[in-house]
């Protein structure tokens, strides 16, 4: 009898343990990506991610506990994805939100849910607002490198080649605003540096005599973010002017379409293809190290795979798996781990906080490589510099790298540190006090948008414009432009809803 009882007690507790594994927790998941095909991270092209790595969790033993029902809503890069967020909100809160990538619609997305303590794990909201974590963004992480993050290559270039003044040229069409935030992350992480800032706007001619003039007059690093047949237009007639001669340095950041520098971008067809390619041997590209091993490549077909399954017309890069394709793959995946972790310590799923923090400071394995995640949950970013390295053929290759991890910026082999030398460069500019500095000043017109809205809209709109128009402005005391920086974000997010 002792041995039937023991049995049936071995027995009663292994269904016990089997009943309370049978539990399984439903963990409700609400994507924001775009329907409109025209953006990188449209639904088409990053679902099939997310429901590649709900595949995975559903095999791993680990995650038998889960069941992750994922839900995917429009976002349009406006109000879309706050207006979704709740109206189901009200109904019942999700788990775990991905995206919004749009920074301005990620700005309300994100307040909403770390005030509800809703963890966000997007591959966009790339600006530099969001790394200030501590209250209104305290449940987003960031799992693409930020534009912070890839500032970090310009820091590590600068100091090593004692560069010390900047022109940025860039086009804002103050709406989405890509290629404003992509040249603050450089911005902010540019200091002892003597910045001049030079906003292009969005569909009008370039008036390159009088960017130029500015290249001549600062003796500068230019860093530009513009559309690619600006990027020639201003190289060529640099090239004209003979400004590429090595007094000065010209660089791009092209952080998504990495897969067209091979592909030699100053190639148009026209009569200026060889003055665009001699021209073009003097530009830099910024863009993201992207790593590959085996297990992506059964990845990548697969997402070619459902992308041509959609059908979408005049696509050219479709077939791409690009960054935010594999960002909400990991970001799957890293939300999984931290759940499983939090879960096994006691902690309920709806414990946001407890969840997000467990994301943070910590590196795992996703679809491409390592993705490590920093102590204010961003993930640390590789990046690369491409440049012309064969004159003739006009063809590109990577010349550096730089490691977020570590820090680390080296030359590749056979890349000479000539090239990145200025000739006659200047003493250091005498210190001037200014009040305003650089891309501070649309926290400037921020402020007064926010007065006087819904007041005086057509003087303030006018004041924009005006103060939009040329805006060059000395950097001073690091301590009062940051500040401004910090509020830029909120206050732009007023003048978005404004200016559309
Ligand atoms: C998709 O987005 C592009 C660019 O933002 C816009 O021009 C186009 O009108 C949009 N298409 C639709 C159907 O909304
Ligand atoms: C990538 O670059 C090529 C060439 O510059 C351009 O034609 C294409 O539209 C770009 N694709 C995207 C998605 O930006
Ligand atoms: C360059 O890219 C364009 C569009 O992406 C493509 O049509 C063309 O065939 C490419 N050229 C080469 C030489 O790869
Ligand atoms: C969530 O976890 C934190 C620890 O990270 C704990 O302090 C807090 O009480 C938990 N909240 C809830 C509602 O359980
Ligand atoms: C991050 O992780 C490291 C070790 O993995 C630890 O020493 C450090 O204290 C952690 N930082 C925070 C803020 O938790
Ligand atoms: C540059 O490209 C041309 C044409 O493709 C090739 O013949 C030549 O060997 C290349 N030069 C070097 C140094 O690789
Ligand atoms: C930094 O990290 C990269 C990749 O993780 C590695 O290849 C490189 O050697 C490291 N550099 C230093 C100086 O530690």
């Amino acid at each position: 009898t002792m041995l039937f009882l023991c049995s049936l007690c071995v027995a009663l507790s292994a269904a016990l343990v089997q009943a309370v594994a049978d539990v399984t927790e439903n963990i409700e998941v609400l994507a924001f990506l775009p329907q409109n095909n025209s953006y990188l991270f449209s639904s088409a092209r990053v679902a099939p991610a997310v429901l590649y790595a709900q595949r995975r969790l559903e095999a791993d033993a680990r995650f038998s506990g889960f069941r992750f029902n994922v839900h995917f809503e429009d976002s349009d890069c406006v109000n879309g994805a706050m207006f979704a967020l709740v109206e189901r909100a009200c109904a019942r809160k999700p788990h775990l939100i991905l995206g919004p990538v749009c920074e301005y619609e990620a700005a309300a997305v994100v307040r909403l849910a770390s005030h509800w303590n809703v963890p966000v794990v997007s591959a966009g909201a790339l600006a530099a607002g969001f790394s200030k974590k501590k209250t209104e963004y305290a449940q987003l992480t960031r799992i693409a490198p930020s534009y912070v993050k890839m500032g970090e290559i310009f820091a590590a270039m600068f100091e090593r080649f004692d560069w010390r003044s900047a022109l940025l040229v860039y086009e804002d069409d103050r709406q989405e605003r890509n290629c404003f935030f992509t040249l603050e992350g450089i911005y902010h992480m540019l200091h002892d540096v003597d910045m001049k800032t030079y906003p292009l706007d969005d569909g009008v001619a370039l008036d390159t005599d009088k960017v130029l003039q500015n290249i001549v007059d600062t003796e500068a690093v230019v860093i530009m973010c513009m559309p690619a047949e600006k990027i020639r237009e201003l190289m060529l007639a640099a090239h004209a002017r003979q400004l590429t001669g090595g007094n000065h340095m010209f660089f791009n950041v092209d952080l998504f379409n990495a897969s067209s520098y091979g592909n030699g971008s100053w190639k148009k067809g026209d009569k200026h293809d060889n003055n665009a390619k001699q021209a073009f041997a003097f530009l830099n590209t910024v863009t993201l190290l992207r790593t590959v091993k085996p297990e992506f490549e059964v990845f990548s077909e697969e997402m070619k795979a459902s992308v041509k399954k959609a059908e979408f017309q005049d696509c050219n890069d479709c077939a791409d798996v690009n960054m935010f394709v594999e960002g909400f793959h990991d970001a799957v995946l890293l939300y999984a781990i931290a759940l499983y972790e939090a879960t096994k310590h006691g902690y309920s799923k709806r414990n946001g906080t407890e969840i997000t923090s467990r994301m943070w400071n910590r590196t795992f394995e996703g679809i491409a490589g390592p993705v490590s995640i920093d102590e204010n949950g961003d993930r640390n970013g590789d990046f690369s510099l491409i440049a012309m390295t064969n004159t003739s053929s006009g063809t590109y290759e990577a010349v550096a790298n730089y490691f977020g991890g570590n820090g680390s910026f080296q030359l590749l082999p056979g890349i000479s540190a000539d090239r990145f030398t200025l000739k006659g460069q200047r003493k250091p500019p005498p210190e001037i006090t200014e009040k305003s500095c650089g891309l501070g000043v649309s926290a400037l017109t921020g402020v007064i948008v926010g007065a006087v809205l819904g007041a005086a809209m057509l003087i303030t709109f006018y004041f924009i414009r005006k103060n939009y128009k040329i805006t060059i402005e000395r950097r001073t005391q690091a301590e009062e432009c940051n500040t401004a920086k910090h509020r830029q974000l909120r206050e732009d997010s007023i003048r978005s809803n404004f200016s559309v």
